[in-house]
């Protein structure tokens, strides 16, 4: 842990607020907690520690001071050991994607926020320092102004599922109004926000989900919601889609998501096999051979079907951010929250979901 314990200042640019660099220095210095992940294993390997000092702050950096972090299943996964090709040589590391709070301090060239501000964002799959902190550091192309209409803990639960969501439907199918897309589990984060985010396009939708998400995902727009544990969605499902987002990425979804789409469309899995295979292999083997995997998966069923194939990973994108952000505002993007932990408690925070006494988003809150 010596690389997080030892002691740093914090080099920063304050403007617009009242805070001095001595004063933001002490409170920091004195006050920061964080969530570390020493080893993978269960949630009890989680450590909340105090004094955990801060890396200097880049000059695109904003330092968020934490008010809530949702817990995504990146969280739960990395936690459990998923990415470790990446993350091993690296520990101990905070984990935590999503953020809300408020702006604590800037990097000397951020112009867009201005301390004290509340803002909320996500970091990119890859980041090192995570969320689960007292203070967090993102990039400022990472943040948007959180509207006021919505909470912290509401705001903390949009960011990483809704970017993915956007990721997919936005930058790779390129979804237009008019166009028909299928979501698979759309009673999920990642599902309800793509729902969103398409109804908001104009597109007509149609989903898989649990039978109590049913009438929450009608109400966002979606024309038909079959429930996967009681129906045959495969005969349910009405006509041909433009694109199929596939939360789920099980061989079975996978297959009637191909077989449900029109020529020229796009199935797109979040389940991704890189860093199942980096992770078993090796970076050096695993890498290329996911890419000649996801390479032979696209030309076979280009040739097969007729259709494009591919594996979306969450990326952070500015544009997209302020898209969520406006849609948020105005109540038309929402992921319901579950559960709220105190950030003492993330443990049993990452054990509820690990059992799946929650069904949908738990939060942890920073008081
Ligand atoms: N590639 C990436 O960059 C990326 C980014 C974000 C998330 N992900 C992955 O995408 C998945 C979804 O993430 P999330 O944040 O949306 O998770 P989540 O909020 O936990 O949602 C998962 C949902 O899937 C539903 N479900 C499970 N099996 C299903 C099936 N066979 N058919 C239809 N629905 C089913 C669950 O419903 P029940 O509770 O009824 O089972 C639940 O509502 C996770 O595996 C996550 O790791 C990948």
């Amino acid at each position: 842990m010596r690389w997080l314990l030892r002691s740093r200042t914090v080099p920063v640019a304050i403007r617009n607020g009242s805070y001095n660099s001595f004063e933001l220095r002490r409170s920091v210095m004195a006050s920061c907690r964080a969530v570390l992940l020493p080893r993978f294993g269960g949630p009890e390997v989680l450590e909340v520690l105090e004094n955990v000092n801060l890396p200097e702050l880049n000059p695109n950096e904003v330092l968020v001071r934490t008010r809530a972090v949702s817990v995504n299943p990146l969280d739960t996964r990395m936690r459990s050991g998923y990415g470790r090709s990446l993350f091993e040589p690296l520990l101990p590391i905070i984990i935590g994607r999503d953020i809300s709070g408020e702006v604590a301090a800037l990097g000397s060239s951020v112009h867009s926020l201005s301390v004290g501000q509340e803002v909320f964002g996500a970091l990119h799959p890859t980041a090192v320092r995570g969320t689960y902190a007292d203070y967090a550091i993102l990039a400022e192309d990472q943040l948007t102004v959180k509207p006021e209409s919505i909470s912290h803990v509401d705001a903390s639960a949009i960011p990483f599922a809704a970017l993915t969501a956007w990721r997919a439907l936005r930058c790779t199918a390129r979804i237009k109004q008019g166009q028909r897309l299928l979501v698979v589990g759309g009673g999920g984060a990642v599902g309800f926000s793509a729902i969103q985010l398409a109804v908001a396009v104009g597109c007509h939708v149609s989903t898989t989900c649990g039978g109590e998400c049913i009438a929450r995902i009608l109400a966002a727009g979606a024309e038909q919601a079959v429930d996967y544990a009681t129906e045959d969605y495969e005969a349910s499902i009405n006509g041909y889609f433009d694109a199929v987002l596939d939360t789920i990425g099980v061989t079975e979804t996978e297959r009637i998501g191909i077989n449900l789409l029109k020529r020229g469309g796009h199935y797109m899995t979040l389940q991704g096999e890189t860093a199942s295979l980096t992770d078993r292999y090796g970076l050096a083997v695993g890498l290329p051979m996911s890419t000649a995997i996801l390479l032979m998966k696209q030309v076979q069923y280009r040739y097969s079907h007729g259709i494009e194939y591919w594996w979306n990973y969450m990326r952070t994108d500015p544009e997209g951010l302020r898209e969520i952000r406006r849609l948020s505002e105005v109540g038309k993007l929402k992921v319901p929250v579950d559960k709220t932990f105190p950030m003492k408690q993330v443990r049993e925070a990452h054990g509820a979901k690990d059992k799946r006494l929650v069904p949908g988003k738990v939060v942890l809150e920073f008081d």
